[in-house]
């Protein structure tokens, strides 16, 4: 069957539906950028069914009128609306009927819902309104710290999505089917022409989830209006930390809480709970900030707790031509000089010793265990939640030092079998992009970046392989970039079974480091890693396997992840099965290494600070301010592929440095021409219009701009 998925960004959650359709159904792409585009791609895929498993706008009535149009709605039957995750969290368990009112006068439920789900139903001239094709459902615990407006959705949200569109099109191939024996149905027709709007859902679709076969169980489900950024906003004389975690957790990571605790309105971000003992009895005034560690703050709470913020935005104000960087926010508050750097000292709150797991709930993103097998033999898990898998210079510097605390425990009475990396979330998506947007010198924070991200990769490929230590990358979560580098290039990667991988960096113009240029030609043979690098499309990781670019899949997610993927460890580590082959031909010596780290480097420099740095410094910018995108690029939508055409980033010149020169001479050439035709009067015409690199400025809007006119 043919079938275009329409989205407003192909994300996460369209990537995994992408993948698992594409084993069955010819797949293509389409971003929702306007009516007319919309339009036109429809007729040029000519698809039998269309999908929109990330939509935030209307589909147009020419096409849901013609062609079965399915919708992903992450709520459950008679939930709409566009901020239904928001509502969960935050605490609406639907027995209020007025939105206003719960947010008005705060009627929020103590608990909250003990299930929420996805539905998938076609659509028609109303919102979330047409008749339902399947829905799944899942139990959720908004008091969950793990719990986060994205993680639900990259998560639960995600894996119920792909089980209800599976099931939604399997009864619209039933139905199809069915219409083939009525009396007016022409037999002849394939059964994919046989599908149109005209099909009729089963009432029993609506009342019965796709696995359990149960009613929703979740409570009564309702239609709720946008939740905006100040409606989630928090009085902490009054709103105990528990509060403020849900309504912060409702809002991450998009478009955040907005809050002026710190005296002027940010967006919060993080909203973890800090229940220790020797904060808790801190007589601290609620509000005031009582303790830093790894660049989020902890701030006092009216019940004698705390609240760590680890993330703040600035508001984009009418002057502000995009969104300001997300970022860690002590660094923030001490460049806004809320925060006295001279007070810093006093304030820092140090992790555990060596990284061990704190015994209370508190901000902690790195942490290590040891397991000692039957067999005597030792295991160290080293665990890193990253914000949205970002890592900066600083929290790779952290994790270089969790690596030689770990390294340091190797000794010839004790040795140490195995590490194994990874946390429950994001496994890595690399450098981090908003730290190097918001910095001084991005280029200069993007070396020191880089090498920092290196220099961790480089002890698990050196200092870990002297010492006959297995690496292991746990992947539980999505990787992108340098972040699936860093799991390649450890002897043995293992990978939850929902997990995308996107491995190439072209997309944000670098050529990439991370020993990625003897990993992945290690692991997948050169061919197959020019075709990842250059391809720049997700992989899922049944085809990673295939490829060799990871060894096993494990499945399950959560808890049954985790008990799966030690399971594996054990078995790996106790059958004493040789692991790391795929390092037999190449050179992995200092020498060798040092190699090829200067020749990635060497690229990178130019991606920094050459012409060419054009493509990097103009995608990051749009990647962390979140500018709309023009179009959909050609490598996801074939639909729109002429011949041998390709993207730009897939042809040779993407990497030309003289090409960029010459842009930029004609950049100049050309702001020269139009500033001397003003000067003269003369108004512009469309011919005189230059061919831009940079996106015009009437695109700079943000994807989500309705959170942020606030
Ligand atoms: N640095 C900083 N932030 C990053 C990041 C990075 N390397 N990678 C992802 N993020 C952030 C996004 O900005 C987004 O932030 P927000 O939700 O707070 O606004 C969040 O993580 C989720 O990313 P999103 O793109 O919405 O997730 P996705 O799962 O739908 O898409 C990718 C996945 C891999 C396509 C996309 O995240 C990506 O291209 N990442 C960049 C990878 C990269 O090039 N890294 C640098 C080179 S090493």
């Amino acid at each position: 069957m043919k079938i275009l998925l329409l989205c407003t960004a192909h994300n996460s959650l369209s990537q995994r539906l992408s993948l698992t359709l594409s084993e069955t159904h010819d797949v293509t792409v389409e971003y929702a950028i306007s009516t007319e585009s919309t339009i036109q791609a429809v007729r040029l895929a000519r698809p039998h069914l269309i999908i929109c498993p990330f939509l935030t706008t209307l589909v147009p009535k020419e096409v849901y009128s013609q062609y079965l149009t399915l919708i992903v709605h992450p709520g459950p039957p008679d939930d709409a609306g566009p901020s239904a995750l928001d509502w969960v969290l935050m605490g609406d368990d639907g027995t209020v009927s007025n939105a206003d009112e719960i947010v008005r006068d705060e009627k929020w439920s103590e608990d909250g819902r003990s299930h929420w789900g996805v539905t998938v139903l076609q659509a028609i001239e109303e919102f979330d309104a047409g008749p339902v094709w399947a829905f799944e459902q899942f139990p959720i615990d908004i008091d969950d710290p793990a719990v986060t407006k994205s993680s639900v959705y990259r998560g639960t949200v995600t894996r119920a999505a792909v089980t209800a569109v599976q099931a939604a099109i399997e009864r619209i191939q039933f139905a199809a089917l069915a219409s083939v024996a009525t009396p007016t149905s022409n037999g002849s027709l394939p059964l994919w022409d046989l599908i149109g709007p005209y099909l009729k859902a089963d009432s029993y679709y609506r009342s019965a989830s796709v696995t359990t076969q149960e009613p929703f169980l979740g409570g009564v489900t309702r239609c709720r209006p946008l939740l905006k950024a100040n409606q989630r906003g928090f009085d902490v004389r009054r709103h105990t930390a528990r509060n403020i975690s849900r309504r912060i957790r409702a809002s991450d990571s998009q478009p955040g809480c907005l809050s002026s605790i710190f005296g002027l309105n940010l967006y919060l971000y993080g909203g973890i709970v800090e229940a220790g003992e020797g904060m808790a009895t801190v007589q601290a005034v609620p509000g005031t900030i009582i303790a830093c560690r790894d660049e989020a703050v902890c701030v006092a709470t009216c019940d004698g707790k705390g609240i760590w913020i680890t993330h703040l935005r600035r508001i984009k104000r009418k002057v502000d031509a995009m969104l300001w960087p997300k970022v860690p926010a002590m660094d923030l508050l001490v460049e806004l000089g809320i925060l006295d750097a001279g007070k810093l000292p006093r304030l820092l709150a140090p992790p555990p010793r060596l990284f061990a797991k704190a015994s209370h709930p508190t901000f902690q993103d790195i942490s290590i265990e040891y397991e000692t097998l039957p067999t005597q033999q030792r295991i160290s898990y080293l665990s890193f939640t990253f914000y949205n898998g970002a890592m900066s210079t600083t929290q790779c510097r952290r994790l270089s030092s969790a690596l030689s605390s770990i390294l340091s425990t190797h000794t010839e009475s004790a040795p140490l079998a195995a590490v194994v990396l990874g946390g429950p979330s994001y496994f890595s998506n690399g450098v981090h992009l908003n730290v190097i947007e918001a910095a001084a010198d991005p280029a200069t924070e993007s070396w020191m970046n880089i090498n920092a991200i290196n220099d961790v990769v480089q002890t698990l490929l050196l200092d870990f392989a002297v010492k006959g230590i297995t690496t292991i990358a746990a992947v539980r979560g999505n990787a992108a970039a340098g972040g699936v580098a860093l799991a390649a290039a450890c002897d043995v990667v293992v990978a939850g079974e929902n997990v995308v991988l996107n491995p190439a960096y072209r997309a944000l113009g670098l050529y990439g480091s991370e020993f990625h240029s003897i990993s992945y030609s290690g692991r997948c043979g050169d061919e197959v890693a020019r075709r990842l690098l250059r391809g720049m499309l997700p992989i899922s990781t049944t085809e990673a396997v295939k490829i060799g670019l990871i060894d096993a899949v494990v499945s399950g997610f959560g808890g049954d992840l985790d008990m799966a993927i030690r399971a594996h460890v054990r078995e790996l580590i106790t059958s004493g099965k040789r692991s790391g082959e795929w390092k037999d031909g190449v050179d992995i010596s200092a020498a060798g290494l040092s190699l090829a780290r200067a020749s990635e480097l060497g690229e990178m420099s130019k991606d920094f600070w050459s012409a060419r740095s054009l493509r990097y410094h103009s995608r990051r910018r749009d990647f962390v301010r979140k500018v709309k995108a023009t179009k959909t690029p050609l490598r996801f939508a074939a639909h729109r592929r002429k011949g041998e055409e390709l993207d730009e980033e897939e042809e040779d010149s993407f990497d030309n440095i003289e090409d960029f020169e010459d842009r930029i001479v004609n950049e100049i050439k050309e702001r020269a021409l139009r500033r001397s035709l003003k000067a003269l009067g003369v108004t512009e015409t469309a011919s005189m219009t230059p061919s831009r690199v940079e996106v015009s400025d009437k695109h700079l809007g943000p994807v989500f701009s309705c959170y942020y006119s606030t």
